[in-house]
């Protein structure tokens, strides 16, 4: 099997619309009576969910109206995000089939269905005309692209010149070994995660200058500190919980969590952006 294939496999839920709406009652939410607010907790698949969304946000100067690429983007959190706070018509691909659908269902049920659209579709094969694009984004998918030299040169294709191109990924700090499962992969062969080094050579290579470049490792710590906080205060309750991300990361999900935050705690790894033009 193919290295895309796999990964789509480890994405793939089976029932994720099903599972998402269930989760949405369970806290007395009708699924087809919400807003981007709802889901919150459940469509920023990355370290940071929306604050590290608006963080990355706040470094992205492009006008209302711009279009804007989404390399990866899951089940459209961060599209419905910039469509809804910053005007950009978002077009966002994905590898994963169920999530380019439930993408569309969420976008169509909250009312974004105009502003933001989805394809399936390979990064290293963007479905798109040379020069569409004013801006791109890409947040927490290169861990999963083996060639990413080709990815960045697509990236680079479809976008008009000047045009900036912000990536927030977990990025490899040192050589530690690795533990899994990780949120993005459960087996090594599915795990790509470079060095910011890398990036910035692969980067160039493709066309882009890198104008900021920044580790995120003690923004994560703070996040998984103040999340395992809320999970004892939720467990101390008790009750239905809004949905969140062990929708999408299942039964595995506290190893998974466990593995990452271990790997951050001892630097091997940390989610970083960094923020080039096109030349
Ligand atoms: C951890 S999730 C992040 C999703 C989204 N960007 C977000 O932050 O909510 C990684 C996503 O990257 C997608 N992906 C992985 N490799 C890809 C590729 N080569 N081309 C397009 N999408 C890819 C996966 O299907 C998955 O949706």
């Amino acid at each position: 099997m193919g290295s895309e294939r796999s990964v789509a496999q480890h994405y793939t839920h089976g029932s994720l619309e099903r599972a998402i709406s269930d989760a949405l009652r369970a806290v007395g939410k009708d699924p087809n009576n919400i807003t981007h607010a709802d889901l919150a907790g459940v469509d920023e698949f990355h370290i940071g969910g929306r604050q590290a969304t608006t963080d990355l946000a706040d470094q992205i100067e492009l006008p209302r109206g711009a279009r804007v690429l989404d390399v990866g983007c899951g089940i459209g959190g961060a599209s419905r995000y910039f469509a809804l706070e910053r005007g950009w018509r978002v077009d966002g691909i994905d590898l994963t089939q169920e999530y380019v659908q439930v993408a569309d269902l969420l976008s169509r049920r909250v009312g974004l269905g105009d502003a933001v659209s989805y394809r399936e579709a390979s990064a290293t094969a963007l479905p798109f005309p040379d020069a569409r694009f004013d801006g791109a984004y890409m947040l927490h998918v290169g861990m999963n692209i083996a060639d990413k030299k080709t990815a960045f040169a697509e990236v680079r294709r479809v976008l008009k010149p000047n045009g900036l191109f912000a990536i927030y990924d977990v990025m490899r700090e040192s050589n530690g070994e690795f533990a899994y499962p990780v949120p993005w992969s459960s087996v090594p062969d599915t795990n790509f995660i470079e060095s910011a080094v890398t990036y910035r050579q692969l980067l160039g290579a493709a066309g882009f200058k890198v104008e900021k470049e920044r580790s995120r490792r003690d923004f994560a710590a703070e996040f998984f500190r103040q999340l395992r906080q809320r999970m004892v205060e939720a467990q101390a309750k008790s009750g239905p919980q809004s949905p969140g991300l062990p929708i999408l990361m299942g039964v595995t999900t506290p190893q998974k969590v466990a593995n990452m935050v271990a790997l951050i705690d001892r630097g091997v790894i940390a989610p970083t952006e960094m923020i080039s033009r096109a030349i």
